[in-house]
């Protein structure tokens, strides 16, 4: 069998928070593969606060030293004019943009009850907002070419739930509908988008990852995202939970339900296990799939 190579070479793309942890992974193997890689980061701590200006450059400067072909940006990518801005620096450097991916966000945990409106907005806007608004730049850009490929990031905390994390979780499964509604989109203009929830021991999780914590490393999660961001991506609208070796597919499943020609709140007190039963669950791929099922 070939050896099958990452299929990125010449192509043009971002990846937001790129300047440690799982995106410098991103970076970097984009980069040894052929790809012109512009390396997104304000360089913040966890929470978003201060700023290492350098940080983004640094990332960027290690991929030419190997040999790749890297421009680094130290912009907030969260806002709208950042947003636009990286995109405008990608297609200034280099007339194109292939591919974006969305992998830069910050911490707030708090339960709930001690969750403060600051720490709300901060956490959707880096991550939603900041998903949404470099999307939004790249989106007109792509599709001039017809061709895009999205890769956006959410959380098992989202996808799943995770104690202390409420913001963070909002905001992550906000990632999952923006992005699916985007596959739905962009496919005319042969764009794709797809989600990640990784697992990897980096800043944002020491300490946090318990048995995974000695061997979940960022490098086992690029190789998904690689492919993601590919020519070769042949998905579009999917979620993969991936990190420590594992690849899965994680999906937003109906269950069969139950029909009723006359339906009270008896019936329902009567048949709500029957409804939670898994037996014969259903992936729908948008809304009117799933309004397929309506009787
Ligand atoms: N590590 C994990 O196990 C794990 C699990 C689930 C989800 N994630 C997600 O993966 C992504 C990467 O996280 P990580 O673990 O590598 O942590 P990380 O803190 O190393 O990476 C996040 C990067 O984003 C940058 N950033 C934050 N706000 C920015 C902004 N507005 N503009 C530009 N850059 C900004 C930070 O400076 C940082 O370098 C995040 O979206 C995170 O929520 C990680």
């Amino acid at each position: 069998v070939a050896a099958v190579s990452l299929e990125v070479d010449g192509d043009v793309v971002i990846v937001t928070g790129a300047a440690g942890g799982l995106g410098s992974a991103y970076a970097r193997l984009l980069a040894r593969h052929g790809a012109r890689v512009v390396v997104n980061d304000t360089g913040g701590v966890v929470d978003g606060r201060d700023g290492d200006q350098e940080a983004a450059a640094r990332v960027a400067a290690a991929i030419v030293a190997e040999g790749g072909e890297a421009i680094a940006d130290a912009r907030d990518s969260s806002t709208v004019d950042g947003a636009r801005a990286v995109v405008g620096a990608a297609v200034e450097a280099w007339g194109r943009v292939d591919g974006v991916i969305a992998n830069a966000g910050i911490l707030r945990d708090r339960t709930f009850l001690k969750l403060t409106d600051e720490d709300l907005l901060a956490v959707l806007e880096s991550h939603l907002l900041g998903t949404a608004r470099i999307f939004h730049a790249a989106f007109p850009v792509m599709r001039e070419r017809g061709y895009g490929r999205l890769v956006a990031t959410t959380s098992a905390s989202g996808l799943f739930g995770n104690f202390g994390q409420a913001n963070y979780a909002a905001a992550k499964m906000g990632i999952v509908g923006l992005s699916r509604v985007l596959a739905l989109e962009g496919e005319r203009f042969r764009i794709t988008a797809n989600v990640v929830a990784p697992v990897a021991r980096t800043r944002m999780t020491e300490g946090l990852l318990g048995r995974l914590d000695g061997h979940a490393a960022p490098e086992q999660v690029a190789p998904l995202v690689g492919y993601l961001v590919s020519r070769a991506c042949a998905v579009t609208g999917r979620i993969y939970s991936v990190g420590a070796g594992r690849v899965a597919r994680v999906d937003i499943g109906v269950t069969k339900g139950l029909v009723s020609e006359a339906m009270d709140v008896d019936w329902v007190v009567g048949n709500i296990e029957a409804v939670d039963a898994e037996e014969g669950y259903v992936f729908p791929t948008s809304a009117a799939d799933e309004a397929e099922l309506l009787p």
